[in-house]
């Protein structure tokens, strides 16, 4: 079940009766890290306090995974750099319930779970507050032409991005589909972010999507490539 709400701080499940869905209770559960509708309002702009509180110290970075699915990649991340903070966003129900169980269960006190769409990122975050973006295998919305308006990576929210981005922060993108590669790689050039080298800022290890292994278990090329937002001139 995805959420479908019109302002992220809402509860748009709150008619919604229990039974319905298994994962539903487990939103209202506090002991999880596990964020939505009202209980996200807070921590919008001030997520350096949330995960202070959280971690019981001031975190070195804020990474946000966009599309974190089961949290395959910030899982790892998360475990690996205990002193960053993370955050899984996703609009699936069952999959930020299930990174925030994940999370518990293995004590990672710098990672929270949000049911959030991407497309209320401006409310969600104060200007340069984010280190760090990724956005692994978005859905490419390919099966016919007049769906690719609901593709995420538009100039209009690259722009946004770059706003919420600290300027020697990272976004990280990764696809399969090779029409939308080029779509984002010319808006990005076109807006001037600065392509990076991997090793100029990113974690030294290697994350590989569960979407990732996928596709590369079936033999299909993937591509990749960071980015720097552009320079501000102001
Ligand atoms: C194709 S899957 C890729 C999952 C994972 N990143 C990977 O590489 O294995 C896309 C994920 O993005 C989530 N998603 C789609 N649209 C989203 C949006 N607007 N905001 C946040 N998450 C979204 C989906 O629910 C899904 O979990």
């Amino acid at each position: 079940m995805s959420i479908r709400a019109q302002d992220p701080f809402v509860d748009s499940f709150a008619t919604m009766r229990e039974d319905v869905n298994a994962f539903l209770p487990l939103l209202k559960d506090e002991t999880l890290p596990l964020l939505y509708g009202p209980r996200l309002k807070p921590c919008a702009g001030a997520w350096l306090s949330h995960f202070t509180e959280q971690m019981g110290d001031k975190p070195k970075d804020l990474i946000l995974e966009i599309g974190s699915h089961y949290g395959e990649v910030i899982l790892k991340m998360a475990k690996d750099e205990a002193d960053t903070a993370f955050i899984g966003m996703d609009i699936t129900l069952k999959r930020v319930v299930k990174l925030a169980q994940k999370a518990q269960e293995f004590s990672l006190k710098n990672l929270t779970s949000i049911l959030c769409n991407a497309k209320f990122l401006d409310q969600l975050f104060a200007p340069h507050e984010l280190d760090g973006v990724l956005v692994f295998f978005p859905d490419p919305w390919a099966a016919k032409k007049r769906y690719h308006k609901n593709r995420l990576l538009k100039p209009e929210f690259l722009a946004l991005l770059a706003q919420k981005l600290k300027p020697e922060a990272y976004f990280w993108f990764k696809t399969d589909w090779e029409p939308y590669n080029a779509e984002v790689l010319e808006a990005l050039k076109a807006a001037n972010w600065r392509e990076i080298s991997p090793s100029e800022g990113l974690p030294s290890k290697v994350y590989t999507s569960r979407f990732e292994r996928l596709f590369k278990a079936a033999g299909q090329s993937t591509f990749a490539s960071v980015w720097a937002p552009p320079l501000q001139t102001h």
